[in-house]
């Protein structure tokens, strides 16, 4: 496949006022690419375009969508060379016992947001090569008593970018799934941790380091949590049942 020049990108931040989104939209702008940020909320947004403007004179273009609205995906205009979902929410609450409003909400957002943008794009007829860029969670790889809906909706995702991976070469799309380990964010603000937290800079670096070598791919970021999973995942019941994580 013959890789798309870096001056001609439209690149789509899907998530873009958070930790990770912003990383991302600065390392494209950065790059010379032209941005499309989307958020729920235009007035985080506003002051991420103006500065990105300033110091890269990029051309940035903002749209606002709330996920947790049904359709919401069909508001985007969707002309991109390369999309990012670094979009995502979790909850206080997030056990077996959560209501039937609150569980559509998380599967919305987490991953009906991320599946209904890529169906419509992969819908329309296209000339150039899309590439699709994804981010899990190291909360997927074995269900838990705590964050059961986040946990659902990131392995609905692995499941869904395994298919698109399978039918990368027909549809003309690179797909990339990025499992985040832990992350300094609001996301992760007041969480109790087993292991240090990356900066998000340091993740959108390597997201762009990755994407710029491979044409496609599932890992983790850091590296390290691939083997930390594998143990998970191996751990008999007996014993993985007893775990408060
Ligand atoms: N932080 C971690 O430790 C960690 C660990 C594993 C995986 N991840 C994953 O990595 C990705 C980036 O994480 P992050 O920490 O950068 O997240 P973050 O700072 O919380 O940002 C999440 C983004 O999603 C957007 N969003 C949330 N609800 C939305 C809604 N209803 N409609 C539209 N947009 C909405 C937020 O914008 P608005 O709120 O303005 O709408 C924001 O731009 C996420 O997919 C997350 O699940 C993070």
């Amino acid at each position: 496949m013959s890789m798309v020049s870096q001056e001609s990108l439209r690149v789509f931040v899907v998530g873009a006022s958070g930790s990770l989104g912003r990383c991302l939209a600065e390392e494209e702008a950065a790059r010379g690419s032209n941005l499309v940020l989307v958020a729920s909320d235009l007035r985080d947004l506003l002051p991420i375009q103006a500065d990105l403007i300033l110091k890269y004179k990029a051309k940035v273009e903002i749209v606002s969508v709330d996920f947790r609205e049904s359709r919401a995906s069909s508001k985007i205009e969707l002309n991109g060379d390369r999309y990012y979902f670094p979009v995502g929410a979790t909850m206080e609450l997030d056990l077996l016992g959560t209501t039937s409003e609150k569980i559509e909400r998380m599967m919305r957002v987490n991953f009906l947001s991320v599946a209904s943008i890529i169906g419509n794009i992969l819908s329309e007829p296209r000339q150039r090569r899309v590439d699709i860029i994804g981010f899990g969670s190291i909360a997927e790889t074995r269900g838990r008593a705590n964050n059961v809906y986040y946990s659902a909706a990131k392995r609905a995702l692995t499941s869904l970018f395994e298919s698109l991976r399978h039918g990368a070469k027909k549809e003309n799309l690179r797909p990339y799934l990025f499992h985040v380990g832990y992350m300094r964010s609001q996301l992760s603000y007041g969480k109790k941790m087993l292991f240090p937290a990356v900066a998000s800079k340091d993740v959108a670096k390597a997201v762009l380091h990755f994407i710029n070598t491979k044409e496609a791919g599932i890992v983790y970021l850091p590296r390290y949590w691939y083997w930390i999973c594998i143990i998970v995942r191996k751990l008999p019941w007996i014993i993985y049942q007893k775990l408060n994580f």
